[in-house]
């Protein structure tokens, strides 16, 4: 077989300041999240901080040189908010915009694209302690901090997204504490989503009114939900799982309405914000593009006693990655397809996708020999080109990750990088499947 890509494709990868940076208290940066509940919640962090990860603050020169190197047309990264804005959102730290200045000027001197995060998992304290996402002043200080970086970096970005996996990030924060304020409140996690949504809509059409020419959308962690019986009740709550998990973002942020399936469940009906429909149809704005960070596919079927009639399952005849990663790349083909047909085919991106091992010990790095990886990227890179052959309007894939990363409250357990990292000396090796995408992207097809 032979998949060949379009002359266009951007081959790019994937990160994250908050988990790459490191330095998490150089120049004036104040604390996010992370910095803060590692410190004070070791019962959840088991005292891994950011500040011990790979330190790209210090070292980004050389490790776009090895992106360049690597043959990279994209890098999808993300601002550190606490960077820009330390303490609250009166004062502009301008080391902050100088020191993101630099680095995409670095970017854009080496040829590499840029696709940059506005919030990626790593909200600033200040925000949580005046009264985090669930409060409407939110979208006003997101807002803000937006308009700071589109004057200061729009002219050189490629293109931009005002959030990633809100899911996780912003409703899971609230609705079972998988992050920061940790704190669980079904109301509250509905009202998050609701302020973020806005804040979206009114980034979106801010950049639109800037033209600049870029891009502006929003990354999600999407990923197909299939059943496994031929009961048409299960099958429509494998529809509902899928509306749940990812709709609940795209389908507003494509069409400025909440998922039908979903709304008239007492669940969401009974903490619903009034006027939500009203509001989110008013304050719409298209985005240009849709981010989806592919990992796994999720299964379901009718469960009538669940809140939302459906009940998650998992298909223990798929292979797992040491995260607990379902395996299957069909799921990539399914996912993009699925959204071609439901929203006009849009520009579609693969913001991540990847795999890890576990890293058994701080200070020791897992191996550079990495075929499992290699056999990974294999399979959904020509999932991604059956996408394009079927007519998707799939521009571009980006792998997670360049490099390995300090992960959320998983900390240094898992290394998803293509380049491994020695956290204690910070030296960086790039692992089998470096050189593997690097030839992929030279040749630009895949057999
Ligand atoms: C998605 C998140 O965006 C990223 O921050 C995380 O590291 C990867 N998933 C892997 O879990």
């Amino acid at each position: 077989m032979k998949f060949d890509f379009p002359l266009d494709f951007l081959w790019g990868s994937a990160c994250s300041s908050g988990q790459l940076e490191g330095s998490s208290y150089a120049d004036g940066k104040g604390p996010n999240v992370w910095d803060h509940y590692s410190k004070t919640r070791p019962d959840l962090f088991k005292d891994a901080s950011p500040d011990n990860c790979a330190d790209f603050y210090t070292h980004y020169k050389d490790d776009i040189k090895l992106m360049k190197e690597m043959g990279m047309k994209i890098f999808r990264f993300s601002i550190a908010w606490a960077r820009i804005f330390p303490e609250g959102p009166d004062k502009l730290n301008q080391k902050g915009i100088d020191y993101y200045n630099d680095l995409i000027n670095t970017f854009t001197e080496n040829g590499i694209k840029l696709m940059l995060d506005l919030f990626h998992c790593d909200l600033p304290m200040w925000v949580i302690d005046k009264g985090g996402i669930k409060s409407r002043e939110f979208i006003g200080w997101f807002t803000k901090y937006a308009k700071v970086c589109f004057d200061n970096f729009g002219d050189r970005v490629y293109m931009w997204s005002t959030v990633n996996e809100p899911s996780l990030n912003v409703f899971a924060a609230y609705s079972i504490a998988f992050t920061g304020p940790y704190e669980k409140d079904f109301k509250a996690a509905v009202q998050a989503s609701h302020n973020m949504l806005i804040a979206h809509f009114r980034t979106v059409k801010m950049y639109h009114s800037m033209n600049f020419g870029g891009k502006i959308g929003a990354v999600n962690y999407i990923g197909p939900y299939y059943t496994n019986s031929l009961d048409p009740a299960d099958e429509a709550a494998a529809m509902r799982g899928m509306d749940d998990h990812s709709g609940w973002w795209v389908e507003p942020m494509m069409t400025g309405k909440y998922p039908e399936s979903l709304v008239h469940y007492p669940k969401y009906a009974e903490n619903m914000p009034e006027n939500y429909a009203a509001e989110l149809e008013y304050e719409f704005e298209k985005m240009d593009y849709i981010g989806i960070n592919y990992y796994n596919p999720f299964f379901a079927v009718n469960d009538d006693k669940a809140d939302l009639g459906f009940a998650g399952y998992a298909d223990s005849t798929l292979p797992v990655d040491e995260y607990g990663f379902v395996q299957f790349a069909p799921g990539l083909y399914d996912t993009v397809m699925f959204l071609k047909e439901k929203y006009g085919n849009p520009e579609m991106y693969i913001t991540e996708n990847g795999v890890s091992m576990k890293r058994e010990k701080f200070e020791e790095p897992t191996s550079t020999k990495d075929p499992y990886r290699i056999k990974h990227m294999r399979e959904h890179m020509r999932a991604c080109a059956r996408c394009i052959q079927s007519g998707a309007n799939l521009k571009g894939y980006m792998n997670w990750t360049i490099m390995d990363t300090y992960e959320g409250a998983a900390g240094y357990t898992c290394d998803f990088g293509l380049i491994q990292v020695d956290f204690v000396t910070k030296k960086r090796t790039p692992r089998d499947s470096y050189y593997f995408y690097s030839e992929v992207i030279k040749r630009n097809k895949i057999y």
